[in-house]
């Protein structure tokens, strides 16, 4: 059986990306989360999805463009559901230490705003060290191939999973060229043979966004993960 991951958390029913987000988790007896971080304007890794502020709060204007601490002033619960309110836009530490006292494992995806690379990818594996977090507990993701191999090369102990929409013509050279251990792909986006074919190369292999179990009853017996933001619905 696959094992089950909360998307952004608990995305379904707990703010995306929050820490109340991990205690959902928790709360439902997951294992395993998935989120996303990228860099504030003063560079600190930072957990939140989008570029722009609107979509999860109340504050509006490129999410890149406001320090940790003018980010922190924002209340990232509220707009989910009333009893949210005071939630804050996580750290990328705050979130990592708040994890490892939970004792969940983590999908870090990296996400890539056109802001530097090795910059993104330094600060992340800072934090990573600062907080101590257990690597046997960690998979680092990300569309962005170039900072998978960054990551390759300067933490080569960092387990690394090449995120896809759809796997591409190359994606066998891409995935040995970082020495991946999975493949997360859209479940909408990927074919039963592909499954098999990226598995039969050794590779685990996860898919997302899944909030509907029966979408994916064909590709199941191929999967050693599934992203959800109701993972309760596959319990
Ligand atoms: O990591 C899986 C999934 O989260 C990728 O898409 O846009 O939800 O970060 P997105
Ligand atoms: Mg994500």
């Amino acid at each position: 059986m696959a094992i089950i991951v909360g998307h952004r958390g608990a995305a379904g029913s707990a703010p995306e990306n929050t820490l109340a987000g991990l205690d959902r988790a928790v709360e439902l007896g997951l294992e395993w989360v998935e989120f996303d971080t990228f860099l504030a304007s003063d560079h600190q890794a930072i957990v939140f999805h989008d570029e722009d502020l609107a979509r999860c709060t109340h504050g509006s204007g490129k999410v890149a463009e406001h320090s940790l601490e003018q980010l922190q002033t924002i209340d990232a619960g509220v707009k989910f559901a009333p009893e949210f309110i005071g939630q804050q836009i996580p750290s990328l530490r705050q979130y990592l230490l708040h994890a490892k006292k939970l004792g969940l494992k983590l999908n870090l995806e990296l996400k890539y705003h056109q802001q530097p690379r090795q910059q993104l990818a330094e600060a992340v594996l800072a934090e990573i060290q600062h907080c101590n977090f257990p690597l046997s507990d960690l998979l680092v993701s990300s569309f962005d191939h170039q900072i998978l191999l960054f990551l390759h090369k300067h933490a080569s102990q960092i387990d690394l999973a090449q995120l896809y929409e759809a796997p591409p013509e190359n994606w066998q050279q891409q995935l040995s060229d970082i020495n991946a251990v999975a493949c997360h792909c859209n479940y909408k986006e990927l074919s039963v043979a592909q499954a098999k074919q990226i598995k039969l190369a050794g590779y685990r292999l996860s898919t997302y966004t899944v909030n509907e179990p029966t979408e994916i009853t064909a590709l199941l017996p191929w999967l050693d993960m599934v992203i959800s933001d109701f993972p309760e619905r596959f319990l």
